[in-house]
């Protein structure tokens, strides 16, 4: 969603905040605005549409020059995504400057108090009233004027905050929105997200709720919101640089495929030590993971697909039940948590609103929570009891693919972690998963080697209406993931049914033509779900198939077969979804559509 770069120091900020935008481009916008100290005053520059409109506006920031600065890409909640509505926002006189991310809550009240007190305004959004209160508010110390407001809002926010009279200075807060501080011999930083300052620094500050930063050129002070001076330790960010560079690929998203295999190898490689597996940082004692007696899993998106995976691999193979919740729908059900229980949340990002209020809401019912996460000090990261690490390194494409797969290998080391612990996995069986899910990564490269083939058949399917994915068990958890990677990049209408239920309705949109992708892994529902491919092909949908190698049977049934290589029923997920993530890449790009940055769709979904 939105996102705020800032910089102080001795070069030229406006290239700065450019370039550190363009690193955020990834979270989704609609907008984007820049404002700069030019010796003077403040110039603020804002457009609707891409960051290439404000490049082209600003000269690439040439003809913006100062050394202080602050820019936004805004992912439009109040108003329209307008060159009004564009952040950054000011006062009257353009004096006090304000990029956010978040939601006022209580922002009307707050504007109508203001207009009573003679303030108009010129935007539908509630940034601007935090510009006009701070006006309000200001007498000419700012720390005074930040934290008179910030006692003042309600909601979520980043903010960055300029005034012309301190031009020395540049000040941060946040509370629910994330937001860095970073240092360098060069200057200091604000960020909503790591990639913007990677290329400066990586040595950052977490912000914690209701903390503000005042950055000079060469230095940062951190003050609680009641004008409390505060220590704050930075982290160094172990992230390579090149890890946010396309390198050479048209799109991250296939840039991001194309990790997997490494991916996989650095979530499951550090935890297994002699063949055993450890987790550190698990924060559960053997004794603590005997006595689970249900797991609650928790996230959002493509997460919450590999909750649903894990549920088929934590029942299947500990019988531990499980529930998965998205995230939206659990925290508002009053979910049933016993002391037993154990609450897995799950998060690429570790900002989702959601996921966030859900591990919340369940320590505040006094239950530890795990959260697998892939950014290190994000929100989730800290206010989770625990922290299993997926160590993807920084994903950019909108759409998942690479974390999704780290999670997925998160969830197969936990299962084999546990049913160890508990004494339900023997040797021989323990011995055999692990040579399973340390074949992975070699298995997943296999199946890139594939994307001709794949590149291929999507390019018959960029004009598809309707395109449904049948499975069941794991297979059906892959069709729900191979679904939403279809829709979200390539806008073709798209659905994921569990094998056995189509007959229950949905099959009457089966026309001749109608694509189906029929996931065939698991031995035991195969013949199953060979009869739901040929009910469908009855009504002359054409199949493609996802199946394990070996298995020439299906070809009787499907028009067209993707195998994978043989690995153990529960890790299927981990090959089945490469050729589904390949098939919705090449559909998007064969419909010529910005593939990493889908319409509507933000990264980092901060608001509920
Ligand atoms: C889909 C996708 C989303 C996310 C979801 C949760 O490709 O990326 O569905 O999976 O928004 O995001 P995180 O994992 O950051 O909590």
């Amino acid at each position: 969603m939105c996102g705020i770069v800032g910089y102080i120091g001795k070069k030229q900020a406006a290239p700065i905040v450019l370039e550190g935008l363009s690193k955020l481009e990834y979270r989704g916008y609609d907008s984007a605005g820049i404002a700069v100290y030019d010796g003077e005053k403040i110039v603020t520059k804002k457009a609707a549409g891409r960051l290439a409109v404000l490049e082209n506006l600003t000269h690439s920031g040439e003809n913006m020059p100062g050394f202080s600065g602050i820019g936004h890409t805004r992912w439009a909640t109040h108003g329209a995504p307008s060159d009004l509505n564009a952040h950054p926002h000011t006062n009257k006189e353009g004096t006090i400057v304000v990029v956010h991310n978040g939601i006022i809550e209580n922002y009307m009240s707050l504007k109508t108090k203001l207009t009573d007190k003679g303030y108009s305004f010129a935007s539908e959004t509630d940034t601007e009233v935090l510009a006009q209160l701070l006006d309000y508010y200001y007498s000419g110390n700012p720390l005074q004027a930040i934290t008179k407001v910030l006692h003042r809002v309600e909601g979520s926010y980043a903010l960055g905050i300029m005034f012309a009279d301190h031009p020395d200075e540049l000040y941060a807060a946040r509370k629910e929105s994330p937001l860095i501080v970073g240092h360098s011999d060069e200057g200091c930083f604000i960020a909503s997200d790591v990639p913007a300052i990677l290329k400066y620094t990586r040595s950052v500050y977490y912000l914690d709720n209701q903390e503000i930063a005042m950055l000079k050129a060469d230095q940062v002070s951190f003050f609680t919101v009641d004008e409390e001076s505060i220590e704050k330790k930075p982290v160094t960010i172990d992230w390579d640089a090149n890890a946010a560079e396309k390198a050479g690929y048209e799109f991250f998203m296939l840039k991001e495929i194309y990790e997997e295999p490494k991916t996989v190898t650095d979530t499951i490689s550090p935890r297994i030590r002699d063949g055993k597996i450890e987790i550190e940082g698990l924060g559960l004692t053997d004794e603590e993971l005997k006595a689970i007696s249900r797991i609650h899993i928790v996230a959002c998106g493509s997460a919450y697909h590999t909750g649903v995976t894990a549920k088929y691999v934590i029942e299947g193979m500990l019988r531990i039940p499980v529930e998965v919740d998205v995230a939206s729908e659990f925290r508002y059900r009053d979910p049933i948590l016993s002391k037993n229980d154990l609450v897995i949340v799950v998060s690429q990002s570790g900002e989702t609103a959601d996921t966030l209020e859900a591990v919340r809401e369940s320590k505040a019912k006094g239950l530890k929570v795990l959260a697998i996460v892939n950014v290190v000090g994000s929100s989730i990261a800290r206010e989770a009891d625990s922290v299993f690490y997926t160590w993807a390194g920084p994903e950019i494409s909108v759409a998942t693919t690479k974390a999704y797969s780290a999670q997925l290998a998160a969830f197969y080391l936990l299962a084999m972690k546990l049913g160890r612990v508990r004494g339900v996995i023997d040797d021989k069986r323990y011995s055999e998963l692990m040579d399973y899910l340390c074949a992975l990564p070699d298995q997943i490269e296999l199946l890139l080697g594939q994307k001709e083939k794949i590149q291929h058949f999507a390019n018959r399917y960029v004009a598809a209406k309707d395109v449904f994915f049948i499975g069941r068990g794991i297979d059906y958890a892959i069709g729900l993931e191979g679904s939403l990677k279809l829709k979200e990049i390539s806008y073709i209408h798209s659905e994921a049914y569990a094998a056995g239920e189509l007959k229950h309705g949905t099959i009457s949109l089966i026309e001749p033509g109608t694509l189906v992708v029929a996931v065939a892994t698991q031995p035991e529902l195969f013949a199953k779900t060979l009869s739901n491919i040929k009910e469908v092909k009855a009504r002359g949908a054409f199949v493609m198939a996802v199946a394990e190698r070996g298995r020439k049977e299906i070809e009787k049934e499907a028009d067209y077969v993707l195998y994978i290589p043989h690995t153990d029923p529960f890790f299927a997920n981990s090959l089945a979804i490469i050729p589904l993530q390949l098939f919705a890449y090449y559909v998007s790009v064969g419909k010529g559509y910005d593939v990493d940055h889908p319409r509507n769709l933000a990264k980092s979904v901060t608001v509920e």
